[in-house]
């Protein structure tokens, strides 16, 4: 199982789409899976539930699918939040999406589907995150303005295994 972490518009579902599609594995996507099991839209359970109903939802959602058949998981950007999922996340293969909160904001912006780009303290609300993206991380990548692609690339190529390394000559033999 790999999960993808990060702020919202760091790319999670686009990179996720194509490392999944690399690897050979399932993609999934914590928010759409939510909205198939609510029956509704992410805003509309933010606005009848709270955000805090909507992070209950999210746990269960998330505990489920890190039980499941292997794949390539993006979760939303604040499940980090949740202590419960923080825990959960904290114990699986977790690849850290970085963003600036003005690329992030760039990429996003104006989405109606994001409730949380109403929040007039949005920007504080990506710093505290910050720490805890890194806290569950265990590869973090700096997307930095670059395509999915390369994003993904990098992924493949920082996941894959040292390859062995053919003998060399041996330090301090030759005189
Ligand atoms: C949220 C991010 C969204 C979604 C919900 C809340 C957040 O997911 O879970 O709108 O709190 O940052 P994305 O990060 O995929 O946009």
């Amino acid at each position: 199982m790999i999960v993808l972490v990060g702020f919202m518009g760091a790319g999670k579902s686009s990179v996720g789409r194509l490392l999944a599609a690399r690897l050979g594995l399932p993609f999934a996507d914590s928010d759409l899976v939510i909205e198939e099991r609510c029956g509704s839209r992410v805003p509309e359970i933010f606005a009848e539930y709270g955000e805090a109903g909507f992070r209950v939802v999210e746990h269960e959602v998330i505990d489920e699918l890190l039980r499941g058949p292997d794949a390539v998981l993006a979760v939303g950007g604040g499940a980090v939040e949740h202590r419960a999922t923080w825990r959960l996340l904290r114990a699986a293969r977790v690849i850290y999406l970085q963003v600036t909160y003005e690329e992030a904001l760039q990429r996003v912006g104006g989405d109606a589907g994001r409730p949380l780009l109403q929040r007039p303290d949005l920007q504080d609300i990506y710093r505290r995150r910050l720490p805890a993206y890194q806290s569950v991380a265990t590869l973090t990548i700096a997307t930095g303005g670059r395509p999915a692609e390369a994003v993904c690339r990098e992924v493949v190529s920082r996941l894959a295994p040292e390859p062995d390394l053919p003998p060399g000559p041996q330090a301090g033999y030759a005189r």
